[in-house]
């Protein structure tokens, strides 16, 4: 089996990866791990660094000890991994230092020329953003001034930046920051994150559509009624109430990761699978979502907060206004539900219901596609079963059919049966995490897995309404639901058609 993946041009140049933010638990619990494995596999040059910045006072000593108990704690360390390493961890450095006064950067300067004569990185640096959002400006505007953004003020080498998720908290703060980015780094040069664009799953969605030509004929409003799309979680705001209660379910989940996967399935196919016609398919998507204006939100959203309930484990949890941190009047949604209406030849009147949740019934992440009726029933009063393709991110990945057939006996009854296709039964192995793609993917400067500029003002853009309508109404307005289950009552509301109703609601 020929392995693209491993076809040389995948193979990124010598470089540096900057990661601010270090001593964060973002690095520890995804980003370390994630080159770990790209190293482990033979995926980063021999030639490759990885510096950490952070506030913290340490030595680059402390600092590798640090990465080592980080690895020993998120990755399934073996015998054979032990001298693998010691050679990894020698490539860590570590500067400590204020990310948003100018005298870091000076130091971080000087260190990185050291590194290129020491691991011979040549000037490519990769600078990763993990940081609280209000950091990165700084970050920004700091590597610009210190004359380190721009390709051509030094003598050779890339330079490329990612920048972290939430990318804005709405349509005018995502446009200062990028206007912000733009001063300093072109827009080939950055590399918004979305973690979800690495998932296995969420790539396969194009392969499955595009690599197989039975499925792309039926993927249009003659055969679709519906499509679904949840991300639940089971955990709770968890010790994020800080962020979480200035974000929500909306901003959190579905301006970012929803809509994209949303993108993913209603997109035009590209002529090529190159970062360009990707980005121009994706926003065609979002450019015919038929907006809504303030008064129409209740007829398109739903939010909910959870209360109080069971866990999946069945253990007695807190509601959202009893959790760390989270004011007593919060009205910040953790459940939100919103249909889209594409509006172009493809889908037209296809509703498209989007629906995202903390503490619900359990864990999981998936799309269906709802198939309409056949248009005329011969099996007496029997209805079939509705035929559905469900695609699951997450967990148990894969993909299945389910349609209907004959149970097996003298009568025809009709009967819902499942085809089913699991990677880990199929490919067995490990999935590589999200980060491990995306990290891989800056390095060698694929874009295609990335969010534009463009694409994520419009998604703000198209959610503004929701967010105004729902930010004049007090806390008692918002329904709840109790921990555990599948969201608020109200969300049923959304759908205008007996059939319709929320998967496993
Ligand atoms: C993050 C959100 O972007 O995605 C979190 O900020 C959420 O609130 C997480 O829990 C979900 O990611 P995953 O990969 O576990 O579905």
């Amino acid at each position: 089996m020929t392995d693209f993946l491993l076809s040389p041009e995948r193979m990124p140049d010598a470089c540096a990866l900057v990661i601010f933010g270090a001593s964060g638990d973002l690095t520890r619990r995804k980003l370390l791990p994630a080159i770990w494995h790209l190293s482990r596999q033979g995926r980063l040059p021999q030639e490759f660094a990885l510096v950490g910045v952070a506030r913290t006072q340490m030595s680059t000593d402390a600092f590798r000890q640090q990465m080592r108990l980080a690895l020993e704690e998120f990755v399934d360390l073996g015998e054979q991994d032990k001298e693998h390493l010691e050679g990894f961890l020698a490539r860590i450095n570590y500067i400590s230092g204020d990310p948003t006064t100018q005298e870091t950067y000076v130091r971080l300067r000087q260190r990185l020329q050291d590194i290129d004569q020491e691991f011979g990185t040549q000037g490519n640096r990769c600078y990763y953003c993990s940081v609280p959002p209000q950091v990165y400006l700084d970050i920004v505007r700091h590597l610009g001034l210190a004359q380190m953004a721009r390709e051509h003020e030094q003598e050779h080498g890339w330079i490329r930046i990612i920048v972290e998720k939430p990318f804005g908290h709405d349509l005018d703060s995502a446009r200062e920051l990028n206007r912000s980015l733009h001063k300093v780094f072109k827009e080939h040069q950055i590399f918004r994150i979305d973690h979800y664009l690495g998932k296995e799953t969420v790539q396969n969605i194009l392969v499955f559509r595009l690599a197989n030509s039975m499925f792309e004929p039926l993927w249009n409003r003659r055969y679709v009624d519906h499509v679904q799309i949840t991300a639940a979680e089971a955990v709770g705001v968890e010790h994020r109430a800080g962020y979480y209660d200035t974000s929500g379910a909306l901003r959190d989940m579905i301006q970012n990761h929803l809509l994209q996967v949303m993108c993913v399935i209603a997109m035009e196919p590209p002529s090529t699978f190159d970062a360009e016609s990707v980005r121009i398919e994706k926003l065609k998507v979002l450019k015919a979502v038929r907006p809504f204006s303030v008064g129409q939100v209740d007829r398109f959203a739903v939010r909910g907060q959870y209360a109080g309930g069971t866990d999946v484990d069945g253990n007695p949890c807190r509601g959202y206004l009893q959790e760390e941190d989270v004011p007593a009047a919060s009205r910040t949604e953790t459940f939100a539900a919103v249909e889209f209406t594409v509006d172009n030849w493809r889908w037209q009147g296809v509703p498209f219901y989007v629906r995202t949740g903390k503490r619900m019934a359990r864990r999981t992440s998936s799309v269906t596609l709802h198939f309409k009726q056949p248009p005329h029933l011969i099996f007496g009063d029997q209805p079939p079963q509705a035929s559905t393709l469900t695609i699951r991110i997450q967990p148990e990945e894969g993909i299945s059919l389910a349609f209907s057939g004959k149970r097996p006996g003298p009568d025809v009854h009709l009967d819902a049966v499942d085809m089913d296709f699991c990677y880990a039964d199929h490919f067995g192995g490990r999935n590589p995490e999200a980060y491990e793609t995306l990290i891989l993917d800056c390095l060698v400067g694929d874009g295609t897995l990335f969010a534009s500029n463009d694409w994520i003002e419009k998604s703000w853009e198209l959610l503004m309404p929701i967010m105004e309508a729902w930010n004049a109404t007090s806390a008692t307005q918002v329904p709840s639901y109790a921990a555990g289950t599948w969201g608020p009552v109200e969300a049923q509301a959304l759908f205008d058609r007996d059939w319709r109703r929320w998967e496993e609601a």
